[in-house]
C-alpha cells in the first residue's frame, strides 16, 4: 500500500511516499481502507520532532491522525462493525497514522460515519470535533445562555467549536483576523473580534468559558475576561494556576485522544444538520508536502483534506 512516512524529523522535505505492507490486525482491531485523511497541526508537529522527547514514536513512522473510510477486515472479538461499513476516527498519537491506503485501529477508536456527508468532510471531524466537544462540553461544561470566547475561531478546532457552543445556546465570541470576520460570523458567532487591530481583553468581560487554542501571552490575557467561577480550557499549553487562583477561575490543559462516544455525538449533530464540516482546501495524496506546509502556515480557515483514494 502507499503511505506517507518519515525516517527522520525535519521540514516537509522529510516526507516520503513509499510502498509498505498492509498492516495485520489483532482481535480487537479493524482494518480500514482510508478514503480521506485530514491534515492537523499535530501532523507537522510530529514530523518536526515536537514529541521526540516523549519517546512515543519509532521511525519510520506513518503520519496522520484523522481518517474516513470503509471497514476492510474485522478482528475476531470486535462487535458492532462489519465489512463495508463507512467509518471515521483517529488512532492514538503513538501509532502509525492515516496518511496511508490502509490503517489498523482499535475498534473503540472508531464510529460509523454520518450519513449526510462525504468522505472528505467526515475526515475533517475526528481530531478537531472531539477536541471542541471535550474542551467545551466535558471540561468547560458550557450551558445555555453562557458567554463563551473561542480564540482562533477560524481554525480547524475553532470553526467547529463556534458551532458547538452556538448549538448549546451560548452567546459566542470569536477572535480571528480581518479577512475571516464574515467567515466566523457565518459559523454562528454573535461577536467577532479582529485580533490584529483590537485587544479582546480590553473589550470583553463576564466570560464563562474561554477555549484557548493559541497559548502564551494570549492565554494570559484571556484570564482577565473571565467572570469569577469561569473556566479557561487550553489545548495549547498548561495554564498558570497561580493566575487562575488570583482571578478566582478554573483552568485546564487538555490533550485529547480518540473517543468513539464523542464521535457518535458529533455524527448525530451532523446528521441533524446542526454541525457542518468546514473544508478550506483539498489536496491529492502526492501533494502532501503542500498540504502540511499550508497547515504549518497557521492560516487554515477550517480544515485541510488529504485525499488518499477516490
Ligand atoms: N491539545 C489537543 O488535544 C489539541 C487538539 C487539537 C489541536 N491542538 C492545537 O491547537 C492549535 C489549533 O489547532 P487548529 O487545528 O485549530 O489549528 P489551525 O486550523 O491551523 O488554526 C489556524 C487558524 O488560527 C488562527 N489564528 C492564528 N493565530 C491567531 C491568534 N493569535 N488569534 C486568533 N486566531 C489566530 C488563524 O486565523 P487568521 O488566519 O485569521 O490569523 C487560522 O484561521 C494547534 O496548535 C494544535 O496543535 C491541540
Amino acid at each position: 500500500m502507499k503511505t506517507v512516512r518519515i525516517h527522520e524529523y525535519g521540514n516537509a522535505d522529510v516526507l516520503r511516499i513509499e510502498e509498505t505492507p498492509v498492516p495485520q490486525i489483532t482481535a480487537d482491531e479493524l482494518l480500514i481502507k482510508v478514503h480521506a485523511a485530514s491534515v492537523n497541526p499535530v501532523d507537522w508537529q510530529v514530523r518536526e520532532g515536537f514529541y521526540k522527547d516523549m519517546h512515543m514514536h519509532t521511525l519510520p513512522l506513518t503520519l496522520g491522525q484523522d481518517f474516513s473510510g470503509t471497514v476492510e477486515k474485522v478482528g475476531s472479538s470486535v462487535k458492532g462493525f462489519k465489512i463495508g461499513d463507512k467509518v471515521f476516527g483517529r488512532p492514538t498519537l503513538d501509532r502509525d497514522g492515516s496518511y496511508a491506503e490502509f490503517i489498523e485501529v482499535k475498534a473503540n477508536e472508531v464510529a460509523l460515519m454520518p450519513n449526510s456527508i462525504t468522505y472528505d468532510e467526515a475526515a475533517t471531524i475526528p481530531v478537531a470535533g472531539t477536541t471542541a466537544w471535550e474542551t467545551l462540553i466535558n471540561k468547560g461544561k458550557i450551558q445555555k445562555g453562557q458567554r463563551v470566547l473561542i480564540l482562533a475561531a477560524s481554525g480547524g478546532v475553532g470553526s467547529l467549536a463556534v458551532q458547538l457552543a452556538k448549538n448549546r445556546g451560548c452567546y459566542v465570541i470569536g477572535t480571528t483576523s480581518k479577512s475571516n470576520i464574515d467567515f466566523v460570523r457565518n459559523l454562528g458567532a454573535n461577536e467577532v473580534i479582529d485580533y490584529t487591530s483590537q485587544d479582546f481583553s480590553e473589550r470583553l468581560t463576564d466570560i464563562d468559558c474561554v477555549l484557548d487554542t493559541v497559548g502564551g501571552e494570549v492565554q494570559e490575557k484571556a484570564f482577565k475576561v473571565l467572570k469569577r467561577g469561569g473556566v479557561l480550557v487550553s489545548i495549547k499549553n498548561k495554564p498558570n494556576q497561580e493566575m487562575a487562583n488570583r482571578y478566582g477561575v478554573r483552568c485546564e490543559f487538555v490533550l485529547v485522544g480518540p473517543n468513539a462516544h464523542i464521535l457518535n455525538e458529533l455524527r448525530n449533530l451532523i446528521d441533524m444538520g446542526q454541525l457542518h464540516p468546514v473544508i478550506d482546501k483539498v489536496y491529492g495524496f502526492n501533494e502532501v508536502k503542500q498540504a502540511q506546509n499550508y497547515s504549518q502556515s497557521g492560516k487554515a480557515k477550517g480544515k485541510i483534506v488529504l485525499e488518499v483514494s477516490k
